[in-house]
């Protein structure tokens, strides 16, 4: 019996036993099952997650801010769009393959930065990036991870990006993006719209302290620490030219949700723009970030590539960003409950899952490759 099915049992015997309710509130144990998936949908994956989640972490990564109208909307989006099919079309199977920045990616999915992994999984952000470079896509590392910065790189061996927190800190912020740099992490994610810790109503009323239980998780892994500072709140655009020159690499703005910010970001030499509202988690009531992309894409004219994320459940969804003109798009929840119900080969299954819903969707609408994938394949319908 693995230790999933451990907590499973153990979930399940307390249930039958009303009289022991209380210790139902325990603490489960982080998960650390490395097995392969078999995924219906992955919609499934976070209700499945939830049973080997303690309640803080589940609460904290399944949630978002507010009243959550953020969170529901970036599914809500997808669901206002249908895709044209055109039918005897299409070579089979059609190829997935793309090139971001010059990264060659398996498929135009990525994995987002999500901090706080160690919480979710024993193996934390080395299983992610385990299980993203094996999946052949790019992996994007957090400032808030709970590995170090040379761990991460050493698990990802494929493409990979490094996201900043930026630090108050000058002197620190220059370490981390030099040290990113020489780990081999090839453009940095600049996230511009995580303000502050966030307003998770649902996360507060747990009364589950992340800060403590990640030091915890870190100081329990005996692995080195991930990249931890006070970060600055007040951002402009001389945060980004410092970051430029600091890091000598590109610059991927994340965070954008107006076609001017994406804009002023190209005349400020930013290398990519990713369309996101950080996944429903930081302000509530901002637009789907796929309600916004076809604005962004227009203003941007094909200078740099868009990235979208928030919201990506489905190979339809991938399919719906793309012809609304992203160049990929990136998972946070989805790879992370593939990390908490099967470490780095749960992460893979999650990809697989993803590219066999792709295929599909580009073999009803008759592409060959993912460049043709485009705005004649959908219509909004709402
Ligand atoms: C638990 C968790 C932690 C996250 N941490 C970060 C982070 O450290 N930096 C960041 O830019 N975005 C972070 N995000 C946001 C993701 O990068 C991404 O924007 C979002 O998860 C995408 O939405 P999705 O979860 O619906 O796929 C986090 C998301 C989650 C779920």
């Amino acid at each position: 019996m693995d230790r999933r099915e451990l907590c499973l049992g153990a979930g399940s015997v307390l249930a039958a036993l009303p009289a022991l309710a209380s210790a139902a509130a325990l603490p489960l144990p982080t998960p650390s099952a490395v097995t392969a998936l078999k995924i219906t949908s992955l919609i499934d994956l976070e209700e499945q997650a939830q049973k080997v989640l303690g309640e803080g972490p589940f609460t904290f990564a399944a949630h978002g801010s507010g009243a959550e109208w953020t969170l529901r909307e970036n599914r809500r989006a997808f669901e206002r769009y249908e895709i044209i099919p055109d039918y005897l079309a299409g070579r089979n199977p059609p190829d997935l393959r793309t090139t971001i920045l010059g990264s060659a990616l398996s498929l135009p999915v990525f994995t987002a930065p999500i901090g706080a992994q160690g919480l979710i999984h024993a193996s934390a952000d080395v299983g992610m990036a385990q299980g993203t470079t094996a999946s052949g896509t790019l992996m994007t590392m957090s400032g808030a991870a709970t590995r170090s910065i040379e761990d991460v790189a050493a698990a990802a061996t494929g493409p990979k990006w490094f996201k900043i927190y930026l630090p108050q800190d000058r002197g620190i912020a220059r370490s981390f993006l030099q040290r990113a740099h020489a780990a081999g992490f090839t453009a940095i994610v600049f996230t511009i719209d995580a303000l502050g810790s966030g307003n998770s109503e649902a996360l507060a009323r747990t009364g589950f302290d992340v800060g403590k239980a990640m030091a915890e998780a870190s100081a329990k892994s005996g692995a080195a620490p991930g990249p931890s500072a006070p970060t600055k709140r007040g951002l402009g655009w001389d945060d980004v030219a410092f970051i430029q020159k600091e890091s000598g690499l590109p610059v991927v703005l994340k965070g954008v949700l107006t076609p001017d910010l994406a804009k002023r970001a190209i005349e400020h030499g930013v290398a990519a723009i990713q369309v996101s509202n950080h996944g429903g988690r930081q302000t509530d009531g901002l637009p789907a970030a796929l309600e916004v992309l076809p604005g962004i894409v227009e203003a941007v004219g094909g200078k740099v590539p868009v990235l979208m994320d928030s919201g990506i459940r489905r190979g339809v969804d991938v399919f719906k960003a793309l012809a609304l003109g992203a160049n990929a798009v990136a998972v946070g929840r989805p790879a992370l409950w593939g990390l908490a119900l099967g470490g780095h080969l749960g992460v893979q299954s999650v990809y697989d899952r993803l590219k066999q819903e792709l295929t599909s969707a580009m073999q009803a609408a008759g592409v060959d490759r993912v460049d043709q994938i485009n705005a004649k394949y959908v219509r909004k319908i709402a």
